[in-house]
């Protein structure tokens, strides 16, 4: 899985006039977009702190949903009737520990700026904040007491296979998951800790333990739950024997391919000993933009704060890509072998799909994740196709003479032939970014 061969490098075709022309129009629209929109969320900004600001919480069914801790008890953001006005709020207000949202705010990250956690993010980008919190990676890590999941297993039992014996599930007191397991050797039971992905598609535990040399090692476990509720076998685990007492509740996991898969679905973790420190969980603002509190404070003393992280000097399409592809994978973490023969399983690698489509290679590479998907709003919404087949008429419009137009169906139904859902294990679609005409 964690494979680190050299990128196959892809040849880039060359590049025909007629594309060119017909981005000048379209640079020319953007500049008067990002200049309506730069004066709307202007209007968003300055209505911060006089209404009611609430807090979506994470998204509902089938994404599932964290059960918040109600805010006064946790220390979580005040709530906002109760703040005082922009001028009374120092610079630093809600930036340390002490008003922190979760484990890891208040967190120093490498460049020494510090996290500040989402809800103090929303004060002012409400919009961003609102969509971020439906979207799936808003719900990428729980920990499993924070969930429903202990009351959907808990009296279950699921059969693991011959040599792995049957699972089955009690809640405990403190509301933990336990996993227990018949048979001679230790360990008898397992509390699931973490559970990874939002349940759209499934959700996978995760236990950590230290080792007596003070590592971390954690199983990866072979029952997962399902869309509606359903157990199953985890993916890729289908083909595997335990080696090992522990190994029956499912895969070790250690070192570097612990932490990535740590990294991937949270903001800020420090694997320690067993357990994780600093957490803050899911693909939070901070996770794209940077810690935030230089930001913060800016942003606190004048209407126009110094450009941040995902700035709009800086920012282009090769930094995109790079952020997208950190997490949904680049073909640089994929093989020679799994690149040269695409096998469904890559449809998974949505920027590996998209690197090779014509539609990238011949628009002088301006195809980018967010000409399609906007960064904070989740394409779960109910419009998404119409708007997805708005984003291919962008560059394949009948009215324009010079696209390349389909000749088979110039207006509908874009995504169902050359985009289409593909199925992987346990009922799990995904859509192949490599867009093209199919066989
Ligand atoms: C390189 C980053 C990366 C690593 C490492 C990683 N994940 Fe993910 N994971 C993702 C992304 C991106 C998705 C979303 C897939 C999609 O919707 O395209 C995802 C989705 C999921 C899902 C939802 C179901 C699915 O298949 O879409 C689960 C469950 C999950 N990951 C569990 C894990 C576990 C457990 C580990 C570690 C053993 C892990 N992931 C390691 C990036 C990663
Ligand atoms: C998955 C990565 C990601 C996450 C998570 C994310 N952003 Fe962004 N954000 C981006 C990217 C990429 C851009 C640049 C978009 C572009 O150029 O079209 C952006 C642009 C912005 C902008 C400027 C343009 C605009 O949309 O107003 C703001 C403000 C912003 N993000 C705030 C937030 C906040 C607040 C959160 C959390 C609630 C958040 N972002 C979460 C990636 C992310
Ligand atoms: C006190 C209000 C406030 C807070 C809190 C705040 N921002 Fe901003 N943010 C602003 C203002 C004002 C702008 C400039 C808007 C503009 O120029 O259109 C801005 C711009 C941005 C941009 C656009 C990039 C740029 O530099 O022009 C991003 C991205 C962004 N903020 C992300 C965040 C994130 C992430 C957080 C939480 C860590 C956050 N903001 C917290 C007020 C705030
Ligand atoms: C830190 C890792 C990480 C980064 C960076 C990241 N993603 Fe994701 N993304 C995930 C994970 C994990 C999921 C799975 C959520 C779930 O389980 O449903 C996901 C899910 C998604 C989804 C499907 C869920 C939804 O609600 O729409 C889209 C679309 C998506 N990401 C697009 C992007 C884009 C575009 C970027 C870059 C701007 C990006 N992601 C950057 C980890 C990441
Ligand atoms: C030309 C348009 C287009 C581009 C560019 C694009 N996507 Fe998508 N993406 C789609 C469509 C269409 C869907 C399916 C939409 C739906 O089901 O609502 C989708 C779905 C997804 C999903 C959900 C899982 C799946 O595969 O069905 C993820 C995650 C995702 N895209 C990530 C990305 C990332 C990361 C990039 C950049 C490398 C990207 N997309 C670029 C059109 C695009
Ligand atoms: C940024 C512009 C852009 C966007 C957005 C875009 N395309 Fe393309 N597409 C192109 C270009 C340029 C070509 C190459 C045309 C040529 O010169 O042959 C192309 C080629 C194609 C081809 C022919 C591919 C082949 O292998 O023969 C198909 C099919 C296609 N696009 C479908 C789509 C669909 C469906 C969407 C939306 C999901 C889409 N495109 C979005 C620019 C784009
Ligand atoms: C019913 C399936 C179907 C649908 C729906 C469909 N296409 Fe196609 N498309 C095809 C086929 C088949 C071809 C190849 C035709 C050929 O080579 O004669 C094609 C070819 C193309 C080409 C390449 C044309 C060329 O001259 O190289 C583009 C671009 C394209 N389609 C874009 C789109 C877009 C955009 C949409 C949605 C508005 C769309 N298609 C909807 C089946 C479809």
């Amino acid at each position: 899985m964690m494979q680190t061969m050299q990128i196959a490098r892809i040849h880039l075709a060359p590049f025909r006039s007629h594309v060119l022309n017909r981005f000048q129009p379209l640079v020319l629209i953007s500049l008067i977009l990002v200049l309506v929109l730069t004066i709307a969320s202007f209007g968003e900004l300055s209505q911060r702190s006089d209404e009611a600001f609430s807090d979506p919480g994470s998204v509902q069914r089938p994404i599932r949903a964290v059960v918040f801790p109600p805010s006064s008890a946790d220390g979580v953001a005040p709530d906002p009737r109760e703040r005082a006005e922009p001028a009374d709020v120092t610079p630093e207000a809600g930036l340390t520990d002490e008003a922190g949202l979760t484990d890891g705010a208040g967190l120093t990250g490498a460049t020494g700026l510090t996290y500040v956690g989402r809800k103090v993010c929303g004060e002012c980008h409400r919009e961003n904040f609102a969509a971020h919190a439906h979207h799936g990676h808003a719900s990428t890590f729980f920990e499993v007491a924070d969930t429903d999941l202990p009351q959907i297993f808990a009296g279950e039992t699921f059969d693991g296979g011959p040599q792995y014996g049957i699972y089955s599930y009690q809640r405990d007191a403190e509301g933990n998951l336990i996993a227990k397991l018949d048979g001679p050797e230790p360990p008898a039971s397992l509390m699931l800790q973490y559970a990874l992905g939002s349940g759209f598609n499934a959700q996978t535990f995760l236990t950590l333990q230290a080792t007596p040399g003070g590592e971390t090692t954690a199983i990866e476990h072979r029952v997962s739950c399902y869309a509606g509720d359903r157990l199953g076998l985890t993916v890729g685990h289908e083909e595997k024997t335990p080696d090992s007492a522990a190994e029956r509740f499912g895969s070790p996991l250690q070192g570097e391919v612990l932490e990535r898969c740590v990294y991937c679905h949270t903001t800020t973790a420090t694997i320690r000993q067993g357990h994780i420190a600093d957490l803050t969980p899911n693909v939070d603002c901070e996770k794209c933009h940077g810690p935030g509190s230089e930001h913060v404070r800016s942003a606190r003393l004048s209407p126009k704060p110094a450009p941040y992280s995902v700035g709009m000097e800086t920012w282009d399409r090769e930094s995109e890509l790079q952020l997208c592809g950190d997490c949904h994978r680049l073909p640089r973490s994929i093989s020679k072998l799994e690149l040269r023969d695409y096998p469904d399983t890559l449809v998974r690698f949505q920027p590996v799909g998209m690197l090779r489509s014509k539609c990238y290679l011949k628009s002088e590479q301006s195809l980018r994740c967010t000409t399609c998907h906007s960064p904070h709003v989740s394409h779960h919404g109910p419009d998404e196709m119409s708007r997805q087949i708005k984003n291919c008429i962008q560059c394949h419009d009948q009215t324009q003479s010079s696209h390349v137009i389909c000749p088979v169906s110039p207006q509908t139904d874009c995504i169902d032939c050359h985009m289409p859902a593909i199925d992987q294990k346990q009922g799990i679609k995904f859509h192949d970014h490599w867009i093209r005409v199919r066989d």
